[in-house]
């Protein structure tokens, strides 16, 4: 009797913190696209795994560092003076760039670019390459209208935990697929939770890419409701920024209108992130007088 007793006690403890356990991950999970990439696998084919079980960064930008929100950031000079992320641009005008990550979703973005088309506007999709690999028409229709395609690697995965050449891998396999479903190679990476190193950096580099991060992050991704999705966003927008999100939440895309057509009544214009950055140079031929900020990023956590 007393062994079933102890047994019993010993059950209930584990599998208590069993639940805990399995609670904590869920709740604490600090990764914004993680839960996300993979529903929007499951939403465009059930076949592929994204990686979902490593998730190191919560922050938008890498590794604890500064990301001035008005400015260009640069990575300490001390390391790599020209290695350089965008979180957003310097512009003299009323324009922001839209930013839609960890699709294509076979039913979300097909309503997201109707959306964008009545209203005239231009975004950018970071698209993960295995769904572009099973909805490569879809890709194609954003290309088409007028989007930018950019690259978030090929299943979504921690690229500065990666080996160089496996970090090469997702950024071609992904820059593969992209080129065959528009014709065009893109130019720009989002990298996956927004990790980055000196070493990544310099692989996209080398591939002729730049590192886009944001400025304004709604936390879609955790489903907070439409309402919240337009507050946190308008709340965050001003020229210049890179506003992420992603088009494989439901709640996301039906925050679109209202959002949108707040963020043309205040005057913004919408263009995609090349766009954007090629304004920076305009501007900063324009002023000359404050080059990139060296803001130190620092290096706690
Ligand atoms: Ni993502």
């Amino acid at each position: 009797m007393k062994t079933i007793f102890v047994v019993r006690l010993f059950l209930t403890l584990l599998f208590t913190t069993v639940a805990l356990s399995a609670q904590d991950q869920g709740v604490s999970s600090p990764a914004p696209s993680n839960g996300v990439a993979a529903s929007a696998v499951a939403s465009v084919s059930p076949a592929p795994v994204v990686a979902a079980s490593t998730n190191p960064v919560s922050s938008p930008c890498p590794q604890g560092m500064v990301c001035p929100h008005d400015e260009k950031m640069v990575l300490p000079s001390d390391i790599h003076p020209t290695l350089k992320s965008y979180c957003s641009v310097p512009v003299d005008g009323p324009y922001i760039a839209m930013s839609f990550d960890d699709g294509p979703s076979a039913t979300l973005t097909p309503r997201l670019l109707d959306l964008l088309k009545q209203r005239g506007i231009k975004v950018t999709f970071f698209v993960i390459g295995q769904n572009v690999e099973h909805a490569p028409e879809i890709v194609a229709r954003a290309a088409a209208e007028g989007h930018e395609i950019g690259n978030h690697t090929w299943d979504h995965p921690v690229l500065t935990k990666l080996s160089d050449a496996r970090v090469q891998e997702e950024i071609n396999k992904t820059s593969e697929a992209i080129f065959s479903a528009t014709g065009k190679k893109p130019v720009l990476l989002r990298p996956p939770y927004g990790a980055m190193n000196p070493r990544v950096h310099r692989i996209v580099d080398q591939d002729g890419m730049k590192v886009i991060l944001w400025s304004v992050d709604p936390n879609d991704w955790k489903r907070p409701g439409s309402a919240v999705v337009e507050r946190r966003i308008l709340a965050g927008a001003k020229p210049g920024a890179i506003i992420l999100s992603h088009d494989i939440h439901p709640g996301t895309i039906e925050a679109m209108p209202a959002t949108l057509d707040a963020l043309l009544a205040k005057g913004y214009k919408f263009v995609t992130v090349s766009e954007l950055i090629a304004m920076e140079s305009q501007h900063s031929k324009a002023t000359t007088t404050t080059p990139a900020s060296s803001t130190a990023p620092t290096t706690k956590k």
